[in-house]
């Protein structure tokens, strides 16, 4: 990439960073209200804003649900000005409806921009993933092996025992028989209640103490999750998981033709370059809460770049006009 197209991206990326503080802190203004929609809502009316007037000719792939069913920011939807790069891009203008609600932690407002062709369609169903962080003996964990065969293989591979890995699982009762195992098996099991693009992302930040993800979510949380390790390294493998006709027809109208595809980290996340962002909605490990302080609004978000492989911690404070 030559120093023009590297500029070019630089500038992409904070427009990646704007978007995502949009779309925070207008969710962030009905946190603990209890109400799902409008918190929703509100980050999605405020991100489409924010895209459109981005110079690029931009195309949802992963967002808020087919075009029947979401108004804005639709699978398929154009945003931006019409002018300047092509643009794919996945999204999630509130990853946490009911920690927002709850006003608990980990909400994000996030977003991945890659060029055309260079995220993958996933759709609205569950995926199984396994995901780990940059670091020694990340190459040994395998979807197809059980939990704790790869704890076991995680910490042979490190030099340490299956007592020193943590896992991250999404607290649901299908992952009755992963904790199990992952228990048996001597490691530590870190739940939480919901947010599995955060639970990835974890692995990548050694001060969360989090080593590995483990476990089913939804397939578009599972594209800006790998996004996001594509840009600093580490290891993805999701699957599709199917429960009905429906969802396999939802699954063959974008395309997908093989339904036991093992997808790799960069199958996921395929582009020559990748801009992922997040900012905190709520108070969180990655980032904090937005804050309003004296005449302004204060954002923390979390910037990670392929091109350039780089996590950039962005703390923003906007001056109320
Ligand atoms: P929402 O933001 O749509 O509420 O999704 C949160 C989330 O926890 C995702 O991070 C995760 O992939 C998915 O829900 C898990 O789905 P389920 O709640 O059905 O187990």
């Amino acid at each position: 990439m030559n120093a023009t197209e590297a500029a070019a991206l630089r500038g992409l990326a904070m427009e990646a960073v704007r978007a995502c503080e949009d779309g925070a802190v207008a969710a962030a203004r009905l946190a603990g209200r209890g109400d799902e929609k409008a918190a929703d809502q509100a980050a999605v009316d405020a991100m489409r804003t924010a895209l459109n007037q981005i110079e690029m000719r931009g195309r949802i792939v992963i967002g808020e649900g087919e075009r029947d069913e979401a108004p804005m920011l639709y699978i398929g939807e154009e945003v931006g000005t019409g002018n300047g790069p092509e643009v794919d891009i996945a999204l999630d203008p509130l990853e946490g409806t009911t920690l927002t609600a709850k006003a608990m932690p980990n909400a994000l407002a996030v977003l991945a921009f890659a060029p055309r062709g260079g995220l993958l369609h996933a759709p609205d169903t569950y995926m199984d993933k396994i995901a780990i962080g940059p670091g020694p003996g990340n190459e040994v964990v395998d979807l197809d092996a059980s939990p704790a065969e790869n704890v076991r293989k995680l910490a042979q591979a490190r030099g340490v025992t299956p007592n020193d890995i943590t896992v991250c699982v999404l607290d649901r009762p299908r992952h009755a028989d992963i904790i199990a195992s992952l228990r048996e098996a001597g490691a530590r099991v870190n739940l939480i209640s919901d947010g599995d693009v955060a639970g990835v992302i974890y692995t990548t930040r050694p001060a969360t103490g989090i080593d590995l993800y483990i476990g089913q979510g939804g397939a578009p949380e599972g594209v800006l999750a790998a996004a996001a390790l594509r840009c600093v390294g580490g290891r993805m493998q999701g699957r599709l998981v199917f429960r009905n006709d429906e969802e396999i027809a939802r699954a063959e109208r974008i395309g997908v033709t093989d339904r036991d595809r093992r997808y790799e980290l960069n199958e996921l996340a395929s582009g020559d370059w990748v801009i992922f962002a997040a900012t905190g909605v709520t108070r969180g490990a990655l980032v904090g809460a937005v804050a309003h302080e004296e005449g302004a609004q204060c954002t923390q978000t979390l910037l990670m770049t392929s091109f350039d492989r780089s996590v950039r911690e962005i703390a923003s404070r906007r001056l109320s006009e």
